[in-house]
């Protein structure tokens, strides 16, 4: 008699500084992990760019690599799933397969000055109305609009309907999917609600809303649920395997931690932070400074809602403190300089590098340390740094009590900044609630197997997917109130001198 062999979900997860592919069991469990990082281009102060094509050759890589280091077949691969960084955003033609600019990366600065111009034409009110989403130069529609601007003879071939825009989810699908020769050209709710473009309740693109944006309907991808098959792989490693989900890094997150119940919410920490918490069938618009965007929905099931906090400098900071300081040599020595004194010595770090994200949306907002007097030293700044972080997550979580009227009695966490033990206490101490992290904490390509998983039948229900969840660590407050309180003040206080910088 011999084994069946063994079935399992891949999962791609393109993201902002890397690319990789992770192999999951039916138990949710990681067999294998295969990862490419992919240059960063800053052309001008606040640009940011990827190359798109050098982000496909490394997803071709990585999937190849995950298998092999598996050391599976593709025929033992039931389903592939994708997870993206959201809102970068890239042309293409559809003829050629060739990227006709570098992609636009989420962080990039350089629709500022469309997006006050938007403002005061077509109003903030009726973008935040339709689409959940401030007028803010981070999400994709005004970039679009830039590249169509900008690049000469562009807006002809795109009315033409020789171009196709995608964020990295549409990228990476069509390639996957036969490219020139056939390629499905799609994206799904999630990534579709961070573009400015979409009508949030009606989940299709508003064609008011991109001709006041200036974006032809003829370079759309079509909207689809985010579990469902959109195609098969053609070529390459996973060639014939079907392609069954696609959600936006964080929802993939959201996803992956099981938060399928309202009020349940997680937050990811890495280069910036993202905390979501599902608000259910009801899409609640924000009013306290959040983004009220797609959850996930699964094949024709109605639409989970989510609100977000979208924080732009969190793990960045840990870095600038060792690139361009060189004040650590490592990320994970931030950590034992900061416990090398009691508290931050009165020192407050903004880190509004990029402006403000929620809940200000004030991009001339800039960084600034205060409260210094010659006590201070290397190692407060270096608290200051890591409690930056864990006042942020404050901040939004007051935001959602006031949005949604909900208490988030548990904060689930994921992402790289969690191996820091005194990052996760600070939150759990400035929130006055317990935080706590599973055991697999790769929950964004998790999420996306979820969805492809359940989109072929590998899980059969959600159900299944929260018996694989366990809890590996939890942190529970130990601050005094009336010090937190204290503290907290001198944090607003430092908050509001950041903004107005650039007046
Ligand atoms: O909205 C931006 C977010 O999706 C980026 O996530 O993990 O690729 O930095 P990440």
């Amino acid at each position: 008699m011999t084994d069946t062999p063994r079935e399992y979900i891949a999962a791609i997860d393109q993201g902002t500084t890397s690319s990789r592919c992770i192999v999951f069991d039916h138990d949710g469990r990681i067999v294998s992990v295969d990862q490419k990082e992919h240059e960063q281009i800053f052309p001008k102060p606040g640009w940011v760019e990827h190359n798109a094509a050098e982000i496909w050759t490394n997803v071709q890589e990585v999937v190849a690599g995950a298998l092999a280091k598996a050391r599976i077949g593709k025929e033992q691969v039931k389903a592939i799933g994708i997870t993206n960084q959201r809102e970068t955003t890239l042309l293409w033609d559809k003829n050629t397969g060739e990227p006709v600019h570098n992609a636009i990366v989420w962080q990039d600065t350089r629709t500022d000055a469309l997006c006050r111009e938007l403002g005061r034409n077509v109003g903030q009110d009726r973008f935040r109305r339709e689409t959940g989403l401030p007028l803010a130069s981070y999400f994709a529609g005004p970039k679009i609009r830039w590249l169509l601007d900008n690049v000469e003879g562009l807006r002809e071939r795109a009315e033409r309907g020789d171009i196709l825009f995608g964020t990295m989810d549409s990228w990476v699908i069509w390639n996957l999917t036969g490219g020139t020769a056939g390629g499905v050209h799609v994206t799904d709710v999630t990534n579709a609600s961070r573009t400015l473009l979409m009508s949030l309740r009606g989940l299709e693109w508003d064609e008011k809303i991109c001709n006041s944006i200036g974006v032809p309907l003829a370079v759309l991808p079509e909207i689809r649920s985010s579990a469902e098959v959109y195609g098969t792989a053609k070529g390459g490693a996973l060639d014939g395997v079907p392609v069954a989900s696609a959600l936006g890094d964080q929802q993939a997150a959201l996803f992956g931690q099981t938060c399928f119940s309202v009020g349940e919410g997680k937050s990811t920490y890495g280069t910036g932070t993202f905390l979501l918490m599902n608000t259910g069938d009801k899409a609640i618009n924000s009013y306290a400074g959040l983004v009220t965007t797609v959850g996930y929905r699964i094949g024709d099931q109605a639409p989970v809602y989510a609100l977000e906090g979208s924080i732009a400098i969190t793990g960045a900071l840990v870095q600038w403190m060792r690139d361009q300081m060189g004040l650590i040599n490592s990320a994970a020595e931030i950590e034992t300089l900061a416990l090398s004194v009691e508290d931050n010595g009165g020192a407050y770090f903004v880190p509004a590098f990029s402006g403000l994200f929620a809940p200000y949306w004030r991009s001339d907002a800039r960084g600034i340390i205060t409260g210094l007097t010659r006590y201070v030293t290397k190692a407060h700044i270096a608290r200051a740094v890591l409690e930056a972080t864990a006042w942020q997550t404050r901040e939004i979580v007051d935001a959602m009590k006031k949005d949604s009227g909900m208490e988030l009695t548990t904060l689930k966490v994921d992402g790289g900044m969690t191996s820091n033990n005194l990052l996760m206490q600070n939150i759990a101490d400035f929130l006055d609630a317990p935080v706590v992290r599973p055991m697999v904490s790769e929950t964004t390509c998790l999420g996306a197997a979820y969805a492809a998983g359940l989109a072929v039948g590998f899980w059969s229900n959600i159900e299944d997917l929260r018996a694989n969840w366990r809890r590996a660590a939890e942190w529970t407050p130990q601050m005094e109130a009336a010090e937190r309180d204290r503290h907290y003040q001198f944090w607003l206080k430092a908050v509001q001198r950041s903004m107005g910088w650039l007046d």
